[in-house]
């Protein structure tokens, strides 16, 4: 099966066509907990979330304001808080119920330099102009209902930025072939997670491509950012303004906490990691 999906990702031309979420902004309480679950220390998407800890603690010097789009229950929020406390961190969500899930998370974990706001990433309405240094997003993008409101994210995004901001986005990009997407889900999610593994097939549907996202950001923005996805499918792209030079604190301590993991997660992390840098992201 493994050999199955490699020929098709490698060897397919165009990605299958594209289903939007159902659950555009995610408020079942079902869906939340779920999604709660799997980003809890060791939880399935621990090892994901510490590769994108890592990079977005590179990005983050002291002083600086973070903004994370669709911020969901701020499982990786929390995380990259937690380890840059001389920054302060605002978390926007359209969903009342995440945001609400967020709060209790934060509470728990003690940390008072996160704010958190309905709002949506498409307009950024509560956000000034030109207030934010670093922009985050993990898996948000995907769900959004189409590519005019993906260029309006983008527009949203470049307009909160300062002149010197740096930005850090990653989500799935769309494979080639819908029965790949099954492979993936098989392989990442436990038989007893049926609420997340359908959350999970209906992102991966909802994917846009990589040429989708490239082409909606907005001129001046795509001339400072690069785009690195997976190599041979592209399951995962990455935006990235710029790539920073060297590894800063709380990059080296996440990077610590990836030993501390289960070994699948670990796993996880160890494969995001080669399938960039085999995409051409330039990580060490
Ligand atoms: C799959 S979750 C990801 C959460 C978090 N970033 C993470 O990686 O754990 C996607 C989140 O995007 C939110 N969302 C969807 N559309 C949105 C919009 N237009 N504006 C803000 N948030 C949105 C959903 O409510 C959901 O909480």
């Amino acid at each position: 099966v493994f050999l199955a999906t490699l020929l098709r990702e490698s060897f397919g031309t165009e990605p299958f066509d594209r289903v939007p979420e159902a659950d555009l902004v995610m408020d079942s309480e079902d869906a939340v907990s779920a999604f709660v679950r799997a980003g809890r220390p060791r939880g399935v998407l621990s090892g994901v979330y510490a590769f994108y800890v890592e990079q977005a603690c590179r990005m983050i010097r002291p002083g600086d304001r973070v903004l994370d789009l669709g911020c969901g229950p701020a499982s990786l929020l929390g995380s990259v808080a937690a380890l840059n406390p001389d920054a302060t961190f605002v978390g926007v969500d359209l969903s009342a119920p995440m945001i609400a899930a967020a709060i209790d998370s934060l509470r728990v974990r003690g940390l008072r330099n996160v704010e958190l706001r309905i709002d949506d990433m498409t307009e950024l309405a509560s956000i000034a102009s030109g207030s934010i240094d670093v922009v985050l997003s993990s898996m948000a993008l995907h769900h959004l209902p189409d590519t005019a409101r993906l260029r309006r994210c983008f527009a949203a995004v470049e307009r909160v930025m300062s002149p010197e901001a740096r930005l850090f986005m990653a989500d799935f990009g769309r494979l080639k072939s819908l029965k790949s997407v099954e492979y993936f889900v098989r392989r990442a999610i436990p038989r007893d997670e049926p609420i997340l593994a359908g959350d999970y097939r209906a992102s991966l549907r909802a994917a846009f491509s990589r040429r989708e996202i490239g082409t909606s950001v907005p001129g001046p923005l795509r001339r400072r950012i690069s785009i690195y996805t997976t190599a041979i499918s592209p399951m995962m792209v990455v935006l990235m303004a710029p790539f920073p030079g060297r590894t800063r604190d709380g990059g080296t301590e996440a990077r610590r906490a990836v030993r501390s993991l289960p070994l699948g997660r670990r796993a996880d992390y160890w494969q995001l990691r080669f399938f960039l840098r085999l995409g051409g992201m330039p990580l060490r």
